[in-house]
């Protein structure tokens, strides 16, 4: 085979392994055996020297051709390789728009607090502050100031968590709250709501846990009336509830109010006509109330010969039951997270 032969056969061969180079690597090590200082063609061009001079000119123009032929098949394939290895980048990055998106997890308050902020609310509208009073309290304040001595039969009503300090109990409900706002002798009249935990040794059941809230509220004042006290609820239970809502008082019992009452509303979910959760009797009990009793009053600090008040407590967890629909309380604090993102 002559010079040129070997050329173009070395040509053929340098354009097919360059073919068959993929990747960089292999473009790589294809470089440096053809291109590379020591490799074939700088090889085949430092030949031309030791040719015999008449076949030179011949030789030297041919392998110059091929050492541009394949220079430029190398930069063809180069560019060709690095844009295909950008394509398959962009390819395996590429976000696919289309897929749905992934909710996230938001959290909210909790029904109970929601409710609270509700309660305080519609008493904020009406003139009333909000006092904040101790969980932990005194037999005194707890039971004696609220017109229960020791022994009295009342008591019962309200189990109660001692502490190992004698006479230092967990307040059972947050009327002595009622005492401690009489004693910081604020301007009368006196309007505030006081919220808070309660705390009765009892039976957890669907109506009742050993950690509820209740919210107190009292008023004090030159001529308050049971009157206003009506009046006041019925506009809570209209705000909360909803226009057109009946309120039923019915005479009870309670140390530290006289008279006191227990306060129904007409059923929220039947209207009145009846149904399992109101027992078939058309009405929801919904809170305690009374005028503030003279002893409670003098406790205070306040003359019952020239002030007069009136008192109520209710549970806002009975009023998250009705407005959330939920007949068991302990739905509530069960932390499950099956029901409370429903509520
Ligand atoms: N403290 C009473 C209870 O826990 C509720 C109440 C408050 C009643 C204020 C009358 C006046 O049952």
């Amino acid at each position: 085979m002559n010079q040129l032969d070997q050329l173009s056969q070395l040509q053929t061969q340098a354009l097919d392994e360059l073919a068959a180079a993929q990747d960089e690597q292999a473009l790589e090590a294809w470089r440096i055996k053809w291109l590379g200082r020591k490799g074939l063609v700088p090889a085949a061009v430092k030949r031309i020297g030791s040719l015999p001079r008449e076949e030179r000119a011949a030789y030297g123009k041919a392998v110059n051709q091929l050492k541009q032929a394949v220079q430029a098949a190398f930069e063809a394939r180069k560019q060709a390789l690095s844009e295909a290895k950008l394509e398959a980048e962009l390819k395996a990055e590429a976000i696919d728009v289309t897929l749905p998106g992934r909710r996230p997890q938001v959290g909210r308050m909790h029904p109970i607090s929601r409710t609270l902020r509700q309660i305080y609310e519609v008493f904020a509208y009406m003139g009333f502050q909000i006092y904040t009073a101790r969980d932990v309290e005194t037999d005194e304040y707890n039971f004696q100031l609220l017109n229960f001595p020791k022994g009295h039969p009342a008591r019962e009503m309200q189990d109660t968590f001692h502490t190992t300090v004698p006479d230092v109990i967990l307040r059972t409900h947050t009327s002595p709250g009622q005492i401690r706002v009489m004693r910081e002798r604020h301007p009368e009249p006196i309007r505030v709501i006081l919220p808070g935990k309660c705390y009765r040794y009892e039976q957890v059941t669907a109506r009742a846990e050993m950690m509820f809230y209740q919210v107190e509220g009292l008023a004090v004042g030159r001529n308050i009336t049971f009157a206003d006290l009506k009046g006041t609820l019925h506009a809570f239970a209209e705000q909360v509830f909803g226009e057109g809502r009946k309120l039923r008082f019915r005479t009870s019992h309670f140390p530290f109010t006289e008279p006191s009452a227990e306060v129904d509303i007409d059923c929220i979910l039947c209207g009145g006509k009846g149904c399992r959760v109101c027992k078939y009797t058309g009405w929801l009990e919904i809170l305690g109330c009374g005028m503030v009793h003279p002893n409670v009053l003098r406790n205070g600090g306040y003359d019952p010969d020239e002030f007069t008040g009136y008192a109520f407590g209710m549970g806002p967890e009975r009023v998250a039951m009705l407005l959330y629909g939920i007949d068991d309380i302990r739905y509530f604090y069960a932390n499950d997270a099956r029901v409370l993102p429903q509520l």
